[in-house]
């Protein structure tokens, strides 16, 4: 009997892994404990499949969309916002920036350099590096992206332990556009930077939760 409900059990594993995991969304898998839908994955992990692509709302309720996801270490990387063209505002402006729910398992981490273009003087009263020869400045000459930006007032900082990892803040009168580079290296040229910012994520604390 108890050899019978052994093999049963055995039996049933693969097929509750695969009820676990979510379907892949475009070219991307959708690994636990994302969840594009109540039937898989944790629904606190969640994310939208919208049209094929694979997508992380704000706090605000604004999609980005998801670039990359690296399960062994519990990360992903989302692509920030558009600079909407001939202009310096994010496409997020109005919202505020990029805001995380403070319970949500998800925050932002410590390898993502951000950079604020279109910022006011007030600006300069904070520890940014906002000098002429910030790395903000580079994008601004080099990058189509950051063409209406231009000339304006922009800083540079990495996102590390001392700030909240849970917002990038962009509003008028602060600064009203903004990137993020993944991983960027010391004297990297500007055409090898990984755009994006990477979240990073609390694991469940059992399958069945
Ligand atoms: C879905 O994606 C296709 C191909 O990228 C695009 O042509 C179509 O307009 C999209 N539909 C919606 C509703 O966004
Ligand atoms: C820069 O920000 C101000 C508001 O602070 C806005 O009125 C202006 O349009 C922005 N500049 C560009 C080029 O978007
Ligand atoms: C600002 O960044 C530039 C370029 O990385 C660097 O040369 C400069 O020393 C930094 N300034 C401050 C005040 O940290
Ligand atoms: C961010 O998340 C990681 C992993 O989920 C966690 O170890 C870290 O303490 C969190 N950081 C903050 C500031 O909440």
């Amino acid at each position: 009997m108890v050899m019978a409900i052994l093999l049963l059990l055995i039996s049933l594993m693969p097929v509750l892994t695969l009820a676990d995991t979510c379907p892949r969304c475009g070219s991307l898998d959708v690994p636990y404990p994302l969840s594009t839908n109540g039937n898989c994955g944790n629904l606190k992990y969640r994310v939208y499949c919208n049209n094929d692509t694979l997508q992380l709302s704000s706090a605000e309720g604004f999609y980005y969309r998801i670039l990359s996801i690296s399960p062994s270490d519990n990360k992903l990387v989302i692509s920030p916002p558009l600079i909407e063209k001939n202009t310096c505002l994010s496409s997020d402006l109005s919202l505020g920036g990029f805001r995380l729910d403070e319970n949500s398992p998800f925050n932002i981490s410590s390898r993502n350099t951000v950079m604020l273009f279109n910022c006011s003087e007030n600006i300069l009263l904070s520890p940014l590096n906002c000098s002429s020869n910030s790395l903000c400045r580079q994008l601004e000459d080099k990058v189509v992206e950051g063409s209406g930006c231009r000339n304006s007032l922009c800083c540079t900082f990495l996102k590390d332990a001392s700030m909240t990892s849970h917002r990038i803040r962009a509003r008028v009168g602060g600064c009203t556009a903004y990137t993020s580079v993944v991983d960027m290296q010391p004297g990297e040229s500007v055409d090898s930077w990984k755009y994006g910012i990477e979240l990073q994520w609390l694991a469940p604390k059992s399958l069945v939760e």
